[in-house]
């Protein structure tokens, strides 16, 4: 498959391959997140965006899986590395027990998890990072992330934002303010408390609409005021936001905003942890959300296109002692340490940052001239894009018309669309999809 010539071509979704693939799969697995009966044919074609499914259907995929494949479909600049590399076994090493000389001096180009923290290290050198812990999972990012802060601090109460997402495990999830399904009767961390998060980047206290500025003060600097509010800002451990929300709905607050968060994170010496799970490894055009916003996170939690989980801060930030951190497989397998330090390395390499700026600023422009009535709102940093629609049922039935003509996209919030295309989209596939879209939109114009 040619990426510069493929064009999405959709007989049946799902055809009866991937039906039948589905019906298998799900005879065994537990229910989860499917949004769709998208079967990929790992077998058959991919390049970049455009991956051939179960039935022969060419789709130009805009998620990325959620972020996680970075760099799309058999991106030669993983792949290329990678197909030097003899496997071995085993593959998935019990990584913080034992350490291989994978990277090292003799085999730069199979770098390891030492390389990969080492690249993390350096993509957060401008916080003064120096640390890496390596998990499985973003949620394992987030737990360890807080985990230190309740150690480094001892404090017992942490922060979080309406609307955020954090993951799935127990304590990740005392965080999430997003949708009520995936905390409903589950335990949860004693001692969370939560605040607005803006979702206008025009924002000031004077125009405030979100709710976070009110009178002449915000909801959080209230919570923390010393003798007005509620909680002591000298037990608070950490304040955890995703500095640009992306499960709660592509939300990207304003400057003014994100300066009240840092100024009350200097005053009261909280560690702020910046969730870059989804935000993070380029997607907005530059490295981390944080990156475009006056706040200086003292902890950077990432994941998906990482390949693997990480926690990264200063070296005092982590616990001192032995085995207050560990994972069997911290760090993934081999050869997800490898995608993981070859994508920020093909991330530098081939200028992805400026490409996910440039191309995000056309899909804005190209899908901001056309009159979508239905459409409330295009918004987006870099790749991180997102459109707003009128109702949540209009946005279900663009996404299903859109699967319809062969692009993938995916949902977020009450009533958004989310577009992840590989951070090395071309010009012509943003063009491809946001033709697509639009006619989505106006196929599903009359829909309530
Ligand atoms: C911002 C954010 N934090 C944490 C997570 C959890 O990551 P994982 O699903 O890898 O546990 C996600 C996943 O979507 C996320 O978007």
């Amino acid at each position: 498959m040619d990426r510069h010539t493929a064009t999405p071509q959709v007989d049946s979704l799902p055809g009866p391959r991937a039906r039948k693939r589905v019906d298998y799969h799900h005879e065994f697995a537990a229910r989860s997140t499917y949004v769709y009966e998208f079967v990929w044919d790992i077998l058959e074609d991919a390049a970049g965006p455009f991956c051939t499914d179960a039935d022969g259907n060419v789709l130009l995929d805009f998620t990325s899986h959620v972020g996680a494949a970075p760099l799309g479909y058999n991106n030669p600049k993983i792949l290329d590395p990678m197909a030097e590399f003899e496997l071995v076994d085993p593959l998935k090493i019990a990584g913080q027990d034992f350490y291989t000389t994978a990277g090292d001096p003799d085999s730069p180009e199979f770098p390891g998890p030492a390389e990969l923290m080492d690249r993390l290290v350096d993509a957060t050198s401008h916080y003064d990072m120096d640390t890496a812990f390596l998990s499985n999972s973003g949620a394992e990012a987030v737990e360890n992330g807080i985990k230190i802060c309740y150690d480094d601090t001892g404090g017992k109460y942490g922060i979080t934002f309406e609307g955020a997402f954090h993951g799935r495990t127990l304590g990740a999830l005392s965080l999430n303010r997003s949708k009520e399904v995936y905390r409903r009767k589950y335990p949860e961390i004693v001692g969370i408390h939560d605040a607005p998060f803006c979702d206008d980047t025009g924002c000031t206290p004077a125009t405030c609409s979100c709710g976070f500025f009110a009178g002449d003060t915000s909801q959080l600097r209230r919570m923390l005021h010393p003798e007005k509010g509620y909680v002591n800002a000298d037990e608070v451990a950490f304040l955890i936001m995703e500095p640009i929300q992306g499960e709660g709905g592509y939300r990207f607050p304003s400057d003014a905003f994100m300066q009240e968060v840092a100024d009350l994170c200097a005053e009261h010496d909280i560690l702020l942890v910046a969730d870059e799970i989804q935000s993070g490894m380029g997607r907005t055009g530059k490295l981390w959300g944080a990156d475009h916003y006056p706040i200086e996170p003292d902890v950077i939690t990432a994941a998906k296109g990482l390949r693997v989980g990480a926690t990264v801060a200063k070296k005092e930030v982590f616990p001192d002692e032995k085995s207050r951190l560990s994972s069997t497989w911290g760090a993934g397998a081999i050869l997800d340490t490898m995608q993981g330090a070859l994508t920020f390395d093909a991330i530098h390499e081939y200028d992805l940052l400026q490409n996910a700026t440039d191309r995000g600023e056309q899909a804005k422009r190209r899908l901001r001239e056309v009159d979508l009535p239905t459409v409330e709102d295009v918004r987006g940093l870099g790749l991180m894009l997102a459109v707003e629609f009128d109702s949540k049922e209009r946005r279900n039935a663009v996404m299903d018309a859109c699967l319809q003509r062969g692009l993938l996209t995916l949902g977020c919030g009450y009533k958004t669309l989310r577009l992840l295309p590989p951070l090395d989209v071309t010009e012509r596939e943003i063009d491809l999809a946001c033709e697509i879209l639009v006619e989505a939109i106006g196929s599903v114009a009359d829909a309530s």
